[in-house]
């Protein structure tokens, strides 16, 4: 039997989709269809962590599902699916709600950032979100799981409940017939140089929907001329470009600017200073204007008439959910019956 790795990631339907989801997230996705079994979930259930509208969250979980595909996802061999459609993953999750312990949830430094000084008033879904995380990872014994650094402690906690799911449950493992351990160990998967983009505004904050500014942040929707005035408007320097990637130190704005370029381009930061280095501004701006405009636009169009059509988008999730379901059904099965649960 040949062994095909796993994949499993998704993203959060909270918001528009924006540049940083894009170079950081879904362009990343692609090019591992050709070399691993991929699973693209929208992971709508841990939307609601915090309060959505439910209109926009049908909304946005369209609008993921459909940025997936035309950013280059098939369908016919990624799973694209939403996670509330396999109610498997809320049943693993309260699993291992009561393997994982409080202590280790409430080290997480996300959970830290979100609650803040409101601990006391966030959902206890919020509480146990990383929970839920390592029930969509585990539910596939994915083994690869492409991720940002942001991420990273989620993907040791996924890490932390297999252990002890293992460690617990080891008798029952081994009476079902498995020579070593039930659940794999995950690993971050990393896919090339990772791109961070940054706010148009401020170097040093990462892009995002929840900016202030809505100069600060492109979206996979925006238009042609909202892209190229955002990027006219971007804050940066005086001085002229470099020539090399080690001139943009300390220069974050600069650095992110050629970094959006580099990345849109597929090409090196070096390969782009070694064109643009020298020259002002006002020449490099509207060539990543254009290059975004020309990049995004495609994108943007079949997302469009992606999302026009909710009869093609609902078979789609249907389709991935059933393809993700005959996959996760016979594992959930072996978990029951090592747990102790009677079917
Ligand atoms: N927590 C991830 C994020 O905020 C989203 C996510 C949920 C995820 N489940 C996942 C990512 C499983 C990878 C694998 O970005």
């Amino acid at each position: 039997m040949t062994f095909t790795p796993r994949v499993f990631s998704g993203i959060k339907p909270s918001g528009d989709l924006h540049l940083g989801n894009y170079l950081g997230a879904i362009r990343r996705f692609v090019p591992l269809q050709d070399t691993h079994e991929t699973i693209y979930c929208v992971v709508d259930m841990h939307a609601i962590t915090v309060w959505q509208e439910p209109e926009d969250l049908k909304r946005w979980t369209y609008e993921i599902a459909a940025a997936y595909i035309a950013a280059g996802l098939d369908p016919a061999r990624s799973i694209i699916f939403n996670q509330s459609q396999v109610m498997e993953h809320a049943e693993l999750s309260w699993i291992f709600n009561c393997v994982a312990r409080m202590g280790w949830m409430a080290r997480m430094t996300q959970f830290k950032d979100k609650a803040g000084e409101n601990s006391e008033n966030v959902s206890l879904g919020l509480f146990a979100y990383p929970s839920l995380m390592a029930a969509d990872i585990l539910l596939y014994k994915a083994t690869g799981v492409p991720v940002g650094e942001d991420q990273k402690q989620h993907l040791e906690l996924t890490r932390d409940i297999a252990k002890k799911f293992n460690h617990d449950f080891r008798k029952q493992i081994k009476a079902l017939g498995f020579k070593g351990d039930f659940f794999p160990i995950t690993e971050t998967l990393a896919t090339g140089p990772a791109m961070r983009v940054k706010s148009l505004k401020d170097g040093s904050k990462k892009m995002s929907k929840s900016d202030a500014s809505d100069m600060s942040t492109i979206y996979m929707m925006d238009d042609a001329d909202t892209i190229a005035k955002k990027i006219k408007r971007a804050t940066t320097d005086a001085d002229a470009l470099p020539s090399e990637a080690a001139g943009l130190a300390g220069r974050l704005e600069a650095e992110n600017l050629v970094g959006i370029y580099a990345a849109l381009s597929n090409r090196s930061v070096d390969d782009v200073l070694g064109e643009f280095g020298g020259q002002g501004w006002g020449k490099f701006k509207p060539a990543l204007g254009d290059l975004a405009v020309s990049v995004l636009s495609p994108i943007a169009d079949e997302m469009k008439r992606l999302v026009a059509d909710r009869g093609e988008m609902d078979a789609i999730l249907r389709g991935g959910a059933d393809r993700a379901r005959a996959i996760a059904q016979p594992i959930m099965a072996d978990i029951r019956n090592i747990v102790g649960f009677i079917r």
